[in-house]
């Protein structure tokens, strides 16, 4: 009688120790993403190249409207970190440059400087406001979901490497959330207090249109 069960027991035990055991699960980018990563690629076809991303060396272009640059390390990127719970980045800030209020649904930030400096904050659901001006070597953590900033604190170039505690942790900038859409502007209005003329001229710059 108890030999069988024992039996059974550890015959469970082991099949689903065995089955929640597995090394990686290297993305398959092929597939769609779900909530849960994307499929495991061929565990034969995996080579170390699938665990390096090397795309962080150089600056991204900060010609642009915000002088700044996300260069992403995120699981599209860089499929070995499809299921580990991590990725990383890359931020260039010109002189003047800014990473506008922005969240990442899906993960909290740890940012290190690496060069020049950067007035970085968040936003609590309080509405306290934590920021402070970051120097080379500074790490500031960014809790999950809170609208943050970053912007240039120095005439100078500053670099910072972010890193996520998801493989994917989402990116929405409110201004661009806000003006770059095409919702009309009196329901833009309506919903954020304010004026038309300032909607219109955001959709104008932000490339909104309504
Ligand atoms: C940077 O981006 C600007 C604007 O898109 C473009 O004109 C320029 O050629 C880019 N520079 C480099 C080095 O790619």
């Amino acid at each position: 009688m108890m030999l069988p069960t024992l039996f059974l027991i550890l015959s469970v035990l082991f099949s689903s120790s065995h089955a929640s055991v597995q090394d990686f699960c290297v993305a398959s980018l092929n597939g769609p993403e779900t909530p849960a990563g994307f499929a495991c690629k061929t565990p034969a076809k995996v080579t170390v190249n699938d665990f390096v991303f090397s795309g962080l060396g150089a600056a991204g272009n900060t010609s642009n409207i915000i002088k700044a640059a996300v260069t992403p390390a995120f699981v599209s990127q860089f499929p070995g970190l499809n299921g580990l719970g991590l990725s990383g980045g890359r931020l260039d800030l010109a002189p003047g440059g800014v990473i506008p209020f922005h969240t990442h649904p899906g993960a909290s930030e740890i940012l290190l400087v690496t060069q020049g400096s950067i007035t970085a904050g968040f936003i609590s659901s309080a509405n306290d406001v934590y920021y402070k001006t970051l120097k080379k070597g500074d790490l500031m953590v960014f809790p999950q979901g809170l609208l943050h900033f970053q912007i240039s604190a120095a005439g100078i170039t500053s670099v910072a490497f972010v890193f996520f505690s998801s493989p994917n942790p989402g990116l929405q900038i409110t201004d661009f959330a806000l003006f770059g859409n095409s919702l009309p502007t009196p329901l833009v209005a309506g919903t954020t207090f304010l004026d038309p003329a300032t909607i219109k001229k955001l959709k104008a710059v932000l490339g909104g249109t309504g």
